[in-house]
């Protein structure tokens, strides 16, 4: 699933921005968003959200179309396998040895906001 948002654009980067619903994602599934040119994958897990970027560093393809491990917070790239943290988006195994951007996040009643200075940032 992919969701375009179109309200809001990099443009400002020090805010919380809002993300999508929370009725937008799956449990246990990540979803593709897109925020102006900001790609993004938001994996909702029980109660938490989680957003890294959605391009793989290994080869730039979408991860959003690979599968989750929730049981230890990972998130797959379908192409090669590669496998990342999605707390901190380090890059697990190989061929990925550059880390995912993570971003913060908030859910608000029905909305999931986004904190776009990455994490570490702030
Ligand atoms: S493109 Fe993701 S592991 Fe190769």
């Amino acid at each position: 699933m992919a969701i375009a948002n179109q309200h809001s654009g990099p443009t400002h980067t020090k805010e919380w921005e809002l993300l999508c619903r929370v009725s937008e994602l799956k449990n246990g599934e990540p979803t593709r968003i897109e925020i102006g040119d900001l790609k993004l994958s938001a994996s909702k897990i029980d109660e938490s959200v989680y957003v890294v970027s959605d391009m793989c560093t290994h080869a730039n393809y979408s991860l959003s179309d690979g599968p989750l491990h929730l049981e230890n917070l990972r998130i797959e790239c379908w192409k090669h396998g590669a496998q990342f943290c999605l707390s901190t988006g380090a890059a697990l195994n190989l061929p990925a040895t550059r880390p995912l951007d993570t971003f913060p996040t908030e859910i608000r009643g029905e909305d999931v906001y986004i904190h776009l200075s990455k994490k570490g940032q702030q």
